[in-house]
């Protein structure tokens, strides 16, 4: 039987979370004084918390204390996670349990390749938590989006070479990342944004289980 290693982000492909990030990372950059726009923000999406704050402080020309940072990493984090909490799995994106039972029913082995630290408790919160043969997270990488390390990690994990991966991405930098790890790289979202990826859907009710099946047999 063929296997491929299948690898989702979390935010804007599994669940409704980026609005989330972006409401927290805009209060508190107009709480020190910096405008956040639309455009800033789909650049944050797939970076990791501090890479975030660091290029927020670059483009507000601001530079603080250490102590300032780490205080503020904190603040964000808190107000992202009293959005959470309210979270259920109404917020899973449309479909996306529908391809993993597929997946799951085909025997392929499912990973998270997310560069978040809240990725454990937001698919419990959900009920996605035991659909992954896998979990590689913000926790377990050293190096952020777009470089390929989270995804090379969760091949390992799936015990599958890189080219037979897919990746599942909303982020340009994800996108970046799975292209460099040398996988096939899916973009959820819109097409001007994501075009350097292989394939690209508006969101999971684009991809039929055929298209699934053409890749487990390639
Ligand atoms: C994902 C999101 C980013 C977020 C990062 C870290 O990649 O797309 O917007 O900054 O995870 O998430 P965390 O939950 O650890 O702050
Ligand atoms: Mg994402």
């Amino acid at each position: 039987m063929n296997k491929k290693g299948f690898i989702f982000d979390l935010d804007g492909v599994i669940v409704d979370t980026a609005k989330y990030h972006f409401l927290a990372w805009q209060n508190l950059a107009k709480s020190i004084g910096i405008d956040f726009t639309h455009e800033q923000n789909e650049q944050l999406k797939g970076v990791s918390r501090v890479k975030s704050l660091e290029k927020i402080l670059e483009w507000g020309n601001k530079t603080i204390s250490e102590e300032l940072f780490a205080s503020l990493m904190g603040k964000k984090n808190e107000e992202y996670l009293s959005f959470i909490e309210k979270m259920t799995d109404e917020e899973v994106l449309p479909d996306v349990p529908k391809i993993l039972a597929y997946l799951i029913a085909q025997k392929q082995p499912i990973s998270l390749g997310s560069a978040s630290k809240n990725a454990r408790p937001i698919l419990e919160k959900v009920n996605l938590l035991s659909k992954f043969d896998a979990i590689v997270d913000g926790n377990d990488v050293s190096k952020a989006k777009p470089d390929p390390e989270v995804f090379l990690i969760a091949a390992q994990h799936l015990n599958m070479k890189p080219e037979d991966c897919i990746v599942f991405e909303d982020s340009v930098a994800g996108v970046q990342a799975a292209n460099t790890a040398n996988m096939i790289s899916i973009g959820i979202g819109e097409r001007n944004v994501l075009h350097e990826a292989d394939y690209i859907f508006s969101d999971f009710t684009e991809i039929e289980n055929s298209f699934i099946q053409e890749l487990i047999n390639r």
